[in-house]
C-alpha cells in the first residue's frame, strides 16, 4: 500500500484523503491551518458533507493522520496530493499562490522517487510550470507530476470519490501511471473506466467538464425564461430532451442560476483561457452572461408578484446554500439575491436548514429563524433558493396560514402547482405559465 501525503484539507483534500485511506492506503492530510487540523484531529470535520463523518472516524489513526507538519508528511510519503485552493483573479485568471507554496515545499522536501500529482482544477500548462518549480530548485528527476483532476460534487462528494464515472490520470511515464492506476485499484476492479492521457489534456477535461455541466444550465435556464412566454412546461421539454441519449436528462433543472465555488469560476477561468489564445469561447461567455441575469429575473418576479411594491415588504427566504446537503454558501443565488432585495428596502427572514452560520458570518445584519414556521411568520411573500429536502415536502396550509399574505417564488420548481393554485397562492416559477 502507498504512503500518501494530501496538502489541503478543504473539502476535495479531505474527501479525496479520507477515501484513499479507505482504499487501504496510509494517509497524512496536511494543512497549514492549525484550526482545522486540531479541529479534525478532535473529530470535528470542518465542513458539511453527508457521509464524510463516519468514514474519517472508521479511518483515523488507523490510515489517517492530520498534522501541520508538512515538511515531515512529505519526506514520509511516495505520492503527495495538491489539493490546494485555486481561487480566481478580477479578471478571471487562476490565482496559483496556494499551489505555488505547496510546490516550494514539496520541492524542498523531495528525499526520495516520488509522485506528484495535483487534484486542484488549475489551468493548462500548469503542470509543466509545477515541473519546472521542482526541477529549478531541486536538480534531480526523482519524481514524476502527474494530473489527476476530481469531479466531486459538494453534498454527494464521498459517494462520488468511491464511486467515480471515470478516473483521468495525466502522467508522461508508464511507471507514474501504474503507480496512480494501484492507488485507485478497488475502482479499477470495479471496472471504472479510465484513462491516460497527456498532463494537459487531464488538465483540460476538467475545465471543459465543467464549463459544458454549466453551459446545460444556462440554456435550459433561457428555455425556461422562453416556456414561461409561451405557455410551455419547461420539464416536459426537458425530459423529452433529456430522453436522447444524446443529451442526457442530468443538468436540464432549471433555476436561479448556478452557483457554488466550481461552475461560476471554472468557466470564468476557460472564458480568460479562450480570450489568452485570441480564441474566445463565445458559448461559455453567453452561459456567463445568461447566469449573472438569472438571480435578478427572480428579483424582478418577486417585485411583479407583490404588485411593483417590493420595497418596505418582509420576505421569507427559505434556503441559503448554493445546493442542498451543503453550508457552502459560495457564489449562492441567495448572496447574489439578498443584498439586492436590501438594498430595494425588503426586510428579509431567512432560514436555512445548515448554510445559517456560513451565511450570518457574510451577513451578519438580516434576521436568521430557527425554522421555516418561525422564517414565514409575518412575511408578505416567500421565496425558495434552495432545494432541501424540507421545503419540498413543505405543509402549504400552514405556510398560508402563517403569512400576511400567500404569495410564493419558488425558483427550483418544487412546489406542487395544483397545490398552490388550491389553496389560492399568488405563484411564480422558473419555467411553467400560471396565471398569477
Ligand atoms: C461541480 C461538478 O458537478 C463536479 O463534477 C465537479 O467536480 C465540481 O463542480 C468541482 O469542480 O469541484 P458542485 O459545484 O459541487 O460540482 O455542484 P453541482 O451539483 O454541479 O451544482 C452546481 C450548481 O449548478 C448548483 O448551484 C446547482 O443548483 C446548479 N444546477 C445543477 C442547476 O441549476 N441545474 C441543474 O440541473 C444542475
Amino acid at each position: 500500500m502507498d504512503k500518501i501525503c494530501v496538502i489541503g484539507a478543504g473539502y476535495v483534500g479531505l474527501v479525496s484523503g479520507t477515501g484513499l485511506s479507505e482504499f487501504g492506503h496510509n494517509v497524512i492530510c496536511v494543512d497549514h491551518d492549525e484550526e482545522k487540523i486540531n479541529q479534525l484531529n478532535d473529530g470535528i470535520i470542518p465542513i458539511y458533507e453527508p457521509g464524510l463523518k463516519s468514514l474519517v472516524e472508521k479511518n483515523y489513526n488507523n490510515r489517517l493522520h492530520f498534522s501541520i507538519d508538512i515538511s515531515k508528511a512529505i519526506k514520509k510519503s511516495n505520492v503527495v496530493f495538491i489539493a490546494v485552493g485555486t481561487p480566481q483573479k478580477k479578471n478571471g485568471e487562476t490565482d496559483l499562490s496556494f499551489i505555488d507554496s505547496a510546490v516550494n515545499i514539496i520541492a524542498d522536501n523531495i528525499n526520495d522517487y516520488k509522485i506528484i500529482c495535483t487534484k486542484s482544477t488549475v489551468p493548462v500548462g500548469t503542470g509543466e510550470r509545477i515541473e519546472k518549480i521542482i526541477l529549478s530548485k531541486n536538480k534531480s528527476t526523482m519524481f514524476d507530476y502527474v494530473s489527476n483532476p476530481e469531479f466531486l460534487r459538494e453534498g454527494s462528494a464521498v459517494n462520488d470519490f468511491m464511486i467515480p464515472d471515470r478516473l483521468i490520470i495525466g502522467a508522461k511515464t508508464s511507471k507514474a501511471y501504474n503507480i496512480m492506476k494501484n492507488i485507485y485499484r478497488p475502482l479499477y476492479v470495479n471496472e471504472t473506466p479510465i484513462m491516460n492521457t497527456s498532463i494537459e489534456t487531464a488538465e483540460m477535461i476538467k475545465y471543459a467538464a465543467n464549463a459544458f455541466l454549466a453551459l446545460k444550465i444556462s440554456y435550459i435556464n433561457e428555455i425556461a425564461n422562453i416556456c414561461e412566454d409561451v405557455g410551455v412546461d419547461v420539464h416536459e421539454v426537458a425530459k423529452a430532451m433529456g430522453q436522447d441519449g444524446r443529451i442526457s436528462p442530468k443538468f436540464l433543472h432549471p433555476g436561479p442560476g448556478f452557483g457554488g465555488s466550481c461552475f461560476p469560476k471554472d468557466t470564468l477561468a476557460l472564458s480568460y483561457l479562450g480570450k489568452k489564445f485570441n480564441k474566445p469561447i463565445k458559448t461559455i461567455d453567453a452561459a456567463i452572461e445568461v447566469n449573472n441575469n438569472q438571480p435578478m429575473r427572480m428579483i424582478e418576479k418577486l417585485n411583479i408578484l407583490l404588485d411593483n411594491k417590493i420595497s418596505g415588504k418582509k420576505v421569507a427566504v427559505l434556503g441559503l446554500s448554493f445546493k442542498p446537503k451543503t453550508d457552502d454558501i459560495r457564489e449562492a443565488s441567495s448572496v447574489k439575491i439578498i443584498p439586492e432585495l436590501v438594498r430595494l428596502g425588503v426586510t428579509i427572514h431567512a432560514y436555512d436548514p445548515i448554510a445559517m452560520k456560513s451565511f450570518r458570518n457574510q451577513f451578519p445584519d438580516i434576521n436568521y429563524f430557527e425554522s421555516w414556521e418561525q422564517a414565514i411568520r409575518g412575511t408578505d411573500a416567500c421565496i425558495i433558493l434552495t432545494e432541501w429536502n424540507e421545503f419540498r415536502g413543505i405543509d402549504l396550509k400552514k405556510v398560508k396560514s402563517l403569512m400576511t399574505t400567500p404569495v410564493m417564488l419558488d425558483t427550483k420548481n418544487i412546489l406542487s402547482i395544483s397545490k398552490l393554485k388550491e389553496l389560492e397562492f399568488k405563484y411564480d416559477n422558473v419555467g411553467r405559465k400560471f396565471p398569477i
